[in-house]
């Protein structure tokens, strides 16, 4: 269970929070530009939760949350009753992340070394390595590619190579912030398939998308920020005619 209460962040406040300059403000009158007010949300284990928002809504923002990429500046964010904050590793290794912007996160010169980093640092036997590391490039359409050059690979290659550094760790909670974004068809839909085998098995599933197509329809929920609030939390069957008024464009549908 991921709990999130009362979260509010602000970039580049006066308490220097997280000492990043911004040159706007939202008019808080002291130069911090609030990213999230007063966000509450209860992610239970297991449940596929889609958030989406227009840009600069305060996506990102909150799932580094999750993890303890950014610590709040009032409220608090709980992963299975522990403060993300007090335990950094256990939430790491509970909730399992893919940014936004994967290329200057990886690790390792090669595909499979770069998957294979997040299950190192487990403890993990080479073995049980291994299976995990054909499994997550399988499941990114990445088989028999692992010894190549990340560096010399597209950029929805590096992508595919990102999730499937998180889907190795067998997170509990694994949250893709745009994983779409750079992927042609074939990879987008192998990775949403992949996504609800997961949710099969038991692992949660946060989607933080602009590209509603066929995930509506898989989804247990769907969040809306607007101006770092939330605007909607509802199941999707019955968001549909709210989607109309919020900044997020609609699931096409032939
Ligand atoms: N490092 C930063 N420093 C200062 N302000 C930031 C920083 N990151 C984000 N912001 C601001 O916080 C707000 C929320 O940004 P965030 O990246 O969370 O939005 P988002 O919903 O993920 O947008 P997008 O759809 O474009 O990815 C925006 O106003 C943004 O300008
Ligand atoms: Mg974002």
């Amino acid at each position: 269970m991921i709990e999130v209460s009362c979260l509010t962040h602000r970039y580049g406040g006066s308490d220097g929070s997280d000492g990043n300059g911004v040159s706007g403000s939202d008019g808080d009158g002291d130069g911090a530009a609030t990213a999230l007010r007063d966000v509450s949300l209860r992610i239970p284990d297991g449940e596929f939760l889609v958030l989406a928002g227009a840009n600069g809504s305060g996506k990102s923002t909150l799932v580094r949350h999750f993890n303890g990429l950014l610590s709040p500046d009032e409220g608090t964010v709980v992963v299975d009753g522990t403060p993300v904050g007090d335990d950094l590793v256990a939430a790491r290794t509970r909730v399992g992340m893919v940014f936004q912007e994967p290329r200057d996160c990886f690790v390792a010169a090669t595909v499979a070394r770069d998957v294979a980093f997040g299950p190192e640092n487990l403890g993990l036997s080479r073995e049980e390595i291994d299976r995990r590391v054909a499994r997550a490039l399988a499941a990114v359409n990445l088989a028999g590619r692992g010894d190549e050059r990340i560096d010399r690979l597209s950029g929805g290659e590096q992508e595919r190579v990102a999730i499937a550094g998180a889907l190795a760790m067998d997170p509990d909670h694994l949250v893709l912030d745009e994983p779409f974004a750079g992927l042609d068809e074939p990879a987008r839909e192998s990775v949403l398939a992949h996504l609800l085998d997961l949710q099969e098995g038991g692992t949660g599933i946060v989607l933080v998308t602009h590209d509603l197509r066929d995930v509506l329809d898989h989804a247990d929920r769907l969040v809306v920020l607007a101006d770092g609030e939330v605007a909607l939390d509802a199941p999707p069957a019955s968001a549909a005619d709210a989607l109309d008024d919020l900044p997020i464009r609609r699931p096409e549908r032939c």
